[in-house]
């Protein structure tokens, strides 16, 4: 069995080429080889993209049981342990999913609706004219305290600063050393693996103390935070989460919530301020409380920009996909960049256009950055909701310029596509302080959950 055809040449060319320009690349090896093609990636080895919104939905729905996407992950063990929901497979995912699931559930996360305002609202205060603010990294130290406070259920501001401190340590060696088994290795204090344990034990020893402090509450089953609900919660056999689990756990939604969100909220303001007219419609939504425009805005975003290329499955048994029978072992990526941006599914697709969500009808499977199936990412919905809720109170704060003509090109960071420079964009003004909480802000509109 053959892998179908796909760029030729080195897969150090191949991976620099799509690091460097990973939407353009895509899109050329699409026009190039159709709907199915292989790409050998350095570190990843061969993958076929499945651009085919009926296959993709082949494989999302129905049996999976032949299909892994832990395993792809297992490069993320050191750092999330190996009981994070992201790298198990079979029924130990499966009763992960179910315990962590709850809690992010639509209804449940519009209890963070506040937390999420007010953290923004502190965020945007700091903002004067004339200076100039990198929006990626702006909104990557706002959604950090929105896992901290909502999912982590600490609030204490001193706990969040060394909170932020140990695990940002972990999450920044861990980007380069992920690569590398070598460089991983604990080679005594001074090598970049021992830097790397070392940040690890002190981190482990924060989350460590946040759960054993939770355990020992009286008032837990009063509190809403996701760590707290975890703690309750019990699977089939009335079993809940051991220490161990629940740590890894923690990792993982920090890990796999922060960055990806603060990406895309950062790409939101570029669209919103680069497209004409996009500003004051979505300033109309959030004075007249439209959350469906509102919640457009963050789908449209997502569509256009969206922060994985691609989800993973690998293949425990021979299977059919896109009319090609491909091997057990096979890595299969629905290219999720890819759908997004098919003209027959989404008329003139590289206009931001978030009209398009609320006005034309969509077709099933045809949106996808929260991948699919028994995968599908946990925290979309909080994902969601942040979105809205930070447009809500930044958008009406101020008056941001972007920074140069030219749209941030978009780049391969880890595994995330992300814009090169994080948006720059200068302070020009300070609007009314009470425009962002006016009528609206008490909305109980569920729109932005579905
Ligand atoms: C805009 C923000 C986000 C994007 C674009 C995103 C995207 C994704 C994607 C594409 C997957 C893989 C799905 C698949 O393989 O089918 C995923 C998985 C996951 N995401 Fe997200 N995510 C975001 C935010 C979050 C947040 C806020 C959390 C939690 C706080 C979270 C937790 C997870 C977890 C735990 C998984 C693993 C699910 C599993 O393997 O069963 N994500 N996410």
């Amino acid at each position: 069995m053959s892998l179908p055809p796909g760029p030729r040449g080195p897969a150090a060319l191949t991976t620099a080429l799509f690091a460097h320009r990973p939407l353009r690349m895509l899109h050329r090896w699409h026009r190039r080889y159709g709907d199915v093609f292989t790409v050998h990636l350095t570190g990843f080895g061969a993958g076929v993209y499945v651009a085919d919104p009926l296959a993709i939905k082949e494989l999302f729905t129905g049996d999976q049981s032949d299909l892994l996407a832990g395993e792809a992950n297992s490069f993320l063990t050191p750092i999330l342990g190996k009981h994070s929901v992201l790298v198990l497979d079979g029924p130990e995912h499966l009763r992960h999913r179910r315990l962590l699931l709850p809690p992010f559930q639509g209804s449940r996360v519009t209890s963070y609706r506040d937390t999420i305002r007010e953290i923004a609202e502190r965020e945007v205060v700091r903002w004067q004219p004339g200076e100039q603010v990198v929006l990626r990294a702006r909104m990557r130290a706002l959604t950090f305290e929105v896992i901290c406070r909502a999912v982590f259920g600490v609030t204490e501001p001193a706990r969040v600063e060394r909170l932020r401190q140990a695990l940002g340590a972990v999450l920044d060696t861990a980007n380069v050393l992920l690569v590398s088994d070598l460089l991983r290795k604990d080679l005594g204090a001074w090598s970049p693996g021992g830097r790397l344990a070392r940040r690890l034990r002190v981190a482990d020893e924060l989350l460590y103390e946040e759960i054993a402090e939770r355990r020992k509450l009286a008032d837990i089953a009063d509190r809403d935070d996701v760590l707290s609900l975890l703690l309750q919660a019990r699977d089939e056999d009335g079993q809940g989460l051991s220490d161990e689990e629940l740590r890894d756990e923690l990792f993982t939604m920090l890990a796999a919530g922060h960055e990806t969100t603060a990406t895309a909220l950062a790409f939101a303001f570029e669209l919103i301020l680069r497209t004409p007219g996009a500003l004051d419609r979505a300033r109309t939504a959030i004075e007249e409380g439209d959350d469906e425009h509102l919640d457009a805005i963050g789908r449209e975003t997502l569509r256009l920009r969206p922060v994985l290329d691609a989800a993973e499955r690998t293949l425990t048994r021979p299977r059919l996909v896109a009319g090609w029978k491909l091997p057990a072992g096979a890595k299969v990526y629905p290219a999720i960049a890819l759908i997004h941006h098919r003209a027959d599914l989404y008329p003139d697709p590289q206009a931001f256009r978030p009209e398009r969500f609320t006005e034309d009808d969509t077709v099933a499977y045809s949106w996808l950055p929260f991948g699919g199936g028994i995968r599908r990412c946990i925290g979309a919905a909080l994902a969601q909701l942040e979105l809205v809720e930070v447009l809500r109170v930044i958008l009406p704060a101020v008056d941001l310029r972007l920074v140069g003509d030219r749209p941030d090109p978009v780049v391969l960071r880890g595994i995330t596509l992300s814009p090169k420079h994080g948006v720059r964009a200068e302070v020009v003004r300070r609007r009314r302080p009470e425009a962002g909480t006016a009528g609206s802000s008490r909305s109980t509109s569920s729109v932005a959950l579905r």
